[in-house]
């Protein structure tokens, strides 16, 4: 095989994610001069690769095709994503979205980055973010409403997603409160909400949503590997993320628009609770340096969940962290 040909195979292998010049040139024994020749070589005869500086070389899907275009062209939606922002690399799409925000940014401004430096997980973790293999995006959302209120707004996006996720993945999806998707047990997408507020009325809410879409089981980090899955180990169907953020930002939309017309969270509660599988279960409860158990009894339309502690006392929860026994995540 000659070099040209075996550049294509490396892109090839890598299934759609990106190989670096520098990685290529080093496996190859190649200079990066000659490897650069040889991509353009490869792009005069046809072959579909994307030059991205700082990740390398990437050879495209036809099928999921991922920039600002392709997002646009399939949106069907008022308000959200009408201002929107596609980044290479970026440290948070939560943290840029913030700025904005901060600059005036009007609701309904989005944010997706191809990949994320810092991304930010729920509890000070990171969100691991690699290139070109998840979805990684946030939203603006500007309710006149009071910041007590936010957490109910925060299910509108988990039930979004699972609306979206169903056609993908019917009967195996489930919510573990607040926020977090499962594919039998193991979490798929996570969503972390952000607001600033005076006193009595929020200024701004970011919704950050974290999709695993080409994720490979070798793909996750050491401690995720039990506990994370990807929407391609799950579906056979053809995957286009470009699709998946327009649906999710259209699903989202009708939830949310739906909220604030009736001043009711009770539909996206019902989608909620359609895929919750925390209610009923006996679950652990993390606030602080604290854990506890307790069994989860329903959750309230405000979003606070509701639990029995085993002495029989009943008592909400607004925010925290919980496992479910007997499952992974
Ligand atoms: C969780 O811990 O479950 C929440 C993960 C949220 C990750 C997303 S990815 C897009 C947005 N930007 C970030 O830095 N985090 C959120």
């Amino acid at each position: 095989m000659n070099t040209k040909d075996r550049i294509l195979k490396m892109l090839t292998d890598k299934k759609g994610r990106f190989v670096s010049g520098e990685q290529i040139s080093e496996e190859l024994g190649v200079s990066r001069t000659a490897v650069w020749k040889h991509i353009l070589k490869l792009k005069e005869e046809g072959h579909k690769i994307q030059s991205i500086n700082r990740l390398g070389y990437q050879l495209v899907n036809s099928g999921d095709i991922y920039d600002r275009s392709s997002i646009v062209s399939k949106l069907n939606t008022k308000i959200l994503g009408k201002n929107l922002f596609f980044f290479d690399v970026i440290d948070s799409t939560n943290d840029e979205l913030k700025k904005m925000a901060a600059d005036g940014a009007p609701e309904g401004t989005v944010v997706v980055s191809r990949c994320q430096s810092g991304g930010k997980g729920r509890r000070g973790r990171q969100w691991q973010s690699d290139a070109d293999v998840g979805v990684y995006m946030s939203v603006l959302l500007r309710p006149e409403i009071a910041p007590d209120a936010v957490q109910s707004i925060t299910l509108a996006a988990s039930s979004a997603v699972c609306k979206v996720l169903e056609k993908y993945v019917p009967n195996r999806l489930g919510i573990k409160w607040p926020n977090d998707i499962l594919i039998n047990d193991r979490k798929v997408c996570g969503i972390l909400t952000e607001m600033t507020a005076e006193p009595d009325k929020v200024q701004a809410i970011i919704l950050g949503i974290g999709l695993n879409v080409w994720h490979k089981e070798n793909d996750f980090m050491d401690d995720l590997k039990e506990s994370a899955t990807s929407l391609c180990l799950n579906t056979e169907k053809e995957i286009s993320r470009s699709l998946l953020v327009a649906e999710i930002l259209k699903e989202l939309e009708d939830l949310y628009l739906n909220f604030i017309e009736k001043g009711s969270s009770a539909q996206f509660m019902d989608i909620w609770r359609s895929f919750s599988i925390t209610i009923g279960r006996d679950i652990i409860i993390y606030q602080g340096n604290n854990k506890w158990q307790a069994k989860a009894l329903d959750v309230l339309d405000d979003g606070r969940l509701l639990v029995e502690t085993p002495d029989g006392k009943r008592q909400t929860i607004l925010s925290g962290e919980i496992s479910i026994r007997n499952c992974n995540s």
